[in-house]
């Protein structure tokens, strides 16, 4: 939610700027902005509704000149997504100009408080409230800019990342976490600041993640110097960045998040690679092995995610409880941290997200945590907030997932969470070594079966385009499928605005099947496994009134491609593991009919892919 980037130093601030908001937009894309101080000492802001690109249309004739500057992509919360609720904002005297990535929960009292003293306010951000407050604390206490920040955060509830410029004082740049992310990348002679290391990438690989509640101040010839709210001295740990440019571009594809599709075998064979050995029938996962005993005694194990990763966690739940025989919770984490859930100490919570930034599950974490419980994380943004807060966990090694909708980041999740149900359902004894060879050799053999999924895109894509007219969509399945289902429904509600649900198969007749005519087309996931007679069944029942049935089966089905509409089928696999193939089929669907109705796919509307706000 909202991107924030910053620069000082030699170079010309402008175009860095401009090229890290273009990173970063995957975080929100309402309006843009940048503020810069010229070598004449002018604080010049610039802000456009819209994405970066019409920023820069803006700017195109305007002075763009200045060595340090500050850039917004905003994700509105507080105030309609217009020019004025854009950011940078100036404070009264405009004489500060800051970013914001959050939320100031009491804005309202500290707007009152200035508005008495005087000051005017031309947005209906909570932003230009905070901007306000550190030039009356500057003013009023006679103070530096570093520590009128300090002082006004010390007033502020809520979460933030902030950058502010002063253009009384051109050669600092002030910036603040709690909450949102926010990195500093060291160059020489130059500093660069953003909410994650995307826009750093290209200038240096040396980074320092701030913490929260710490203020940093970066001054051109000077140290990196941190200090908490409360002024407290912090050493800064500069982290060496394991991130590659040519990630961060399309190749070739003509969205991200079709390369992403097209990336998971790939990305699945680095997910595993050096945790699964084939040859040696085993997994060996660091974050079990040294936290073994809290596995080991768990007596329950509660997952907590949003989203994609919600789906993720849905179908761990089956794995562990099948193999590890422990009971599983799964939780919305925005539910989760509000209803004084019962936590023990000897709970396991795993946490599972993407980006490491999503600020419910957080939350959640943080709740969990003050009950004693043991938190392991599952994640794929590395140094992100939620690895940082968790006792142990597992990176996905995905690389950077840009399409807002998550597609390869969904399938390292289910392969990190089956790794670590296979370890624990072998350590305690509670699968037998046949089975768990059976399945550890089928892991390996997961990125070429899904390459043969992939073979079927074009099939896909064709008759995706029979689907364009459908206002809505029914997504079925059944056990370890039924998760595949509602993240089938997601992705398609996600980026082409289609109405979608997902609903586990024999609950079709309780409800959903008074929606089926020969309008409705039924996404049907029923590979030969577990209950798939009755899921025919449920097929039979569609096809009964007249309903259009996708159905994802397994190769050589002859019973479901004798009734179904189209069918797309995957191979063989354990049934553990068949989400990670019935899954893919779904993504490019969802991908290829919001393609054909002429969607924003990497960037759908109201959407951000990084949820720092509650
Ligand atoms: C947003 C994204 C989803 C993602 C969810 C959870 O809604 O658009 O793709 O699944 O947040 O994000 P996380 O980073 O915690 O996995």
């Amino acid at each position: 939610m909202c991107g924030i980037v910053g620069y000082i130093g030699k170079r010309k601030a402008y175009p860095i700027l401009i090229k890290g908001l273009h990173r970063l937009e995957y975080r929100g894309y309402d309006s843009a902005g940048v503020a810069l101080i010229n070598e004449a000492g002018q604080l010049n802001v610039y802000k456009a509704k819209g994405k970066v690109a019409e920023l820069e249309a803006f700017c195109a004739e305007k002075d763009t000149e200045g060595c340090i500057g500050i850039a917004h992509t905003r994700w509105a919360t507080h105030g309609e997504p217009n020019t004025v609720n854009a950011h940078p904002h100036y404070s009264e005297s405009e004489r500060l100009a800051i970013i914001h990535n959050g939320i100031i929960e009491n804005y309202a009292v500290l707007k009152a408080g200035l508005m008495e003293q005087g000051y005017t306010f031309k947005s209906d951000t909570d932003t230009e409230v905070l901007v306000q407050l550190v030039e009356y604390t500057q003013v009023n206490q006679h103070v530096d800019l570093k520590t009128a920040v300090q002082l006004a955060l010390q007033q502020v509830i809520g979460a933030y990342a902030i950058a502010i410029l002063d253009k009384t004082h051109p050669d600092t740049l002030i910036a603040a976490r709690k909450g949102s992310p926010l990195v500093v990348g060291i160059g020489e002679n130059e500093y660069f600041l953003a909410s994650d290391a995307t826009p750093i990438v290209e200038y240096t690989d040396k980074v320092i993640y701030i913490d929260d509640e710490e203020v940093v101040s970066l001054r051109i010839g000077e140290k990196v110097d941190i200090t908490t709210i409360n002024n407290v001295t912090k050493t800064p740990e500069i982290k060496r960045l394991e991130l590659s440019l040519s990630q961060l571009e399309k190749g070739g594809y003509p969205h991200f998040m079709l390369k992403e599709i097209f990336e998971q075998p790939r990305t699945l064979t680095d997910s595993m690679r050096g945790r699964v050995n084939v040859r040696q029938d085993n997994i060996a996962l660091s974050g079990f092995i040294d936290n073994k005993e809290r596995f080991l005694n768990a007596k329950r194990i509660i997952i907590t995610a949003c989203g994609t990763s919600w789906h993720a966690g849905l179908i761990a739940m089956y794995a562990i409880e099948e193999y590890a025989q422990i009971p599983v919770e799964v939780e919305y984490s925005s539910e989760f941290r509000y209803r004084k859930p019962v936590i023990n100490k000897d709970d396991v919570v795993i946490a599972i997200s993407q980006s490491g930034e999503t600020a419910d599950t957080l939350a959640a974490i943080q709740l969990a945590k003050s009950k004693g419980a043991f938190i392991f994380s599952i994640c794929n943004v590395v140094g992100a907030s939620i690895p940082r807060v968790s006792d142990s966990g597992c990176y996905t090694h995905v690389g950077p997932e840009i399409g807002v909708a998550s597609t390869k980041a969904f399938t390292a999740q289910v392969v990190a969470l089956t790794m670590l149900a296979l370890c624990i359902g072998k350590e305690k004894g509670t699968m037998s070594h046949e089975q768990y060879l059976k399945i550890v050799r089928e892991l390996g053999q997961i990125p070429d079966k899904i390459e043969r999924v992939l073979g079927q895109n074009k099939r896909i894509a064709d008759f995706a385009k029979t689907f364009t007219y459908a206002q809505n969509f029914i997504y079925l399945g059944r056990g370890y499928n039924f998760p595949v289902a509602m993240e089938g429904a997601l992705k398609l509600k996600e980026i082409s605005y289609i109405h979608a649900e997902g609903y586990p198969a024999a609950e079709m007749k309780h409800g959903p099947i008074a929606l089926i005519s020969q309008e409705m087309p039924v996404v049907v996931v029923a590979p030969r496994c577990g209950t798939y007679e009755k899921v025919v069944s449920n097929i039979q029942e569609i096809k009964a009134r007249k309903g259009r049935v996708i159905a994802v089966v397994t190769e050589g089905d002859e019973l479901v491609s004798k009734i179904a509409d189209y069918v797309i089928e995957v191979p063989e696999t354990e049934e553990c593991l068949t989400p990670l193939l019935t899954v893919i089929p779904l993504q490019l669907l969802a991908y290829h009919i919001a393609v054909v109705k002429g969607c924003d796919v990497d960037q759908p509307r109201n959407l951000a892919k990084s949820v720092t706000v509650e």
